[in-house]
């Protein structure tokens, strides 16, 4: 077993899964401003803190992203963050990727870059701790989109990154997203992302990428928001199975899916019902940003100095996403 492998399993393994907190303070700035908290660099950290000393971290979160700033941040008790989640046995990981910017010759699509200096930026947050990284590239559906521009930049893009995280010993999350917005049906979603998938393969067996030392965090499979045919749980889940199961090499341990933009609930059932059906060697987990935080954000908002109720929160809603990981979660469980 490689080192890589080793690092993957260990943020996966045993109904564990990825705490996503990467939130750029860009988007930190919008999802405050919903609670009617000022984003300051001390609100942001203060919130972070808050979920990072909760219980839930050591039983259930292998690995944490943060952002740049995050990872360069000190807590009220001194310790710096990616010490803190280390404290909990989980691991730190980066958001490394500089954005999804407008891709020339392709009108309203994007191509995520950072690549310019990536080497050097990967020994700073090895020395800083982390061990994983992630690097998002983002797709949209619509008419002729995505176009096989956007599907082979993105996914050039994703395995030089991959193959440069690997070189510095850590392990690349490679998160090829296509959006839920629009009106397409599941079925198109599944045409889309399995061919986004395979193509993000190729080129990370082209570049050389041990592909036992990678984590894929991609979409589920659903309908479009704004699509007249609604889909049951049922067909998430096994279109999902589906299309990973054709895309998805079997060197690769595990999946951590990203929520998306469904709620807290939508997730997890979504989640549960891959694991109850997954007839797959990967391990089906979780990554999720909003559906672990949001409820938390709530509570926090209410009173920021209320560190239990938040901590409450955010323990519930790890402890169902860890039941879904293993196919455990039932609603009684969810509304105990
Ligand atoms: P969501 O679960 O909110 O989609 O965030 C996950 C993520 O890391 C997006 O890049």
């Amino acid at each position: 077993m490689s080192e890589l492998n080793k690092i993957a399993l260990k943020i996966i393994s045993d109904g564990k899964g990825i705490l996503a907190a990467d939130e750029s303070n860009g988007t930190m700035t919008r999802r405050l401003k919903d609670v009617n908290i000022n984003s300051t660099p001390e609100n942001r950290l203060l919130f972070r803190e808050t979920l990072f000393t909760s219980k839930s971290m050591r039983e259930y979160i292998g690995g944490v992203i943060l952002y740049d700033e995050t990872i360069n941040q000190t807590t009220s008790s001194g310790k710096s963050i990616p010490h803190l989640i280390s404290s909990s046995d989980t691991l730190p990981g980066i958001k490394v990727d500089i954005g999804a910017k407008d891709l020339a010759n392709s009108s309203g699509e994007k191509v995520t870059e950072g690549l310019d200096g990536l080497r050097e930026r990967l020994i700073k947050y090895y020395e800083l701790g982390a061990r994983f990284t992630k690097w998002r590239g983002v797709y949209i559906i619509k008419d002729k989109f995505p176009s096989k521009l956007a599907i082979n930049s993105n996914a050039h893009a994703l395995a030089r990154y991959s193959a440069l995280v690997q070189e510095s010993g850590m392990v690349p999350i490679v998160e090829p997203e296509v959006l839920m917005d629009g009106d397409h049906s599941a079925e198109i979603c599944l045409n889309k992302t399995s061919e986004v998938i395979r193509k993000c393969f190729d080129e990370l067996i082209l570049h050389k990428v041990d592909l036992s030392g990678i984590i894929l965090k991609p979409n589920m499979i659903l309908a479009g928001n704004k699509s007249k045919s609604k889909i049951s749980n049922e067909e998430v889940c096994m279109k999902t199975i589906e299309c990973l199961k054709n895309s998805v090499p079997s060197e690769v341990p595990g999946i951590a899916f990203l929520s998306g933009g469904q709620s807290e609930i939508e997730a997890t059932e979504n989640l549960n019902l891959i694991n109850k059906n997954n007839n797959t060697n990967f391990i089906m987990t979780y990554s999720f940003g909003r559906a672990l935080q949001q409820s938390a954000l709530k509570i926090w908002s209410k009173n920021t100095k209320d560190t239990l109720a938040t901590q409450n929160t955010f323990n519930h809603r790890v402890k169902m996403c860890s039941l879904a990981a293993r196919g455990k979660w039932t609603i009684e469980l969810e509304n105990k």
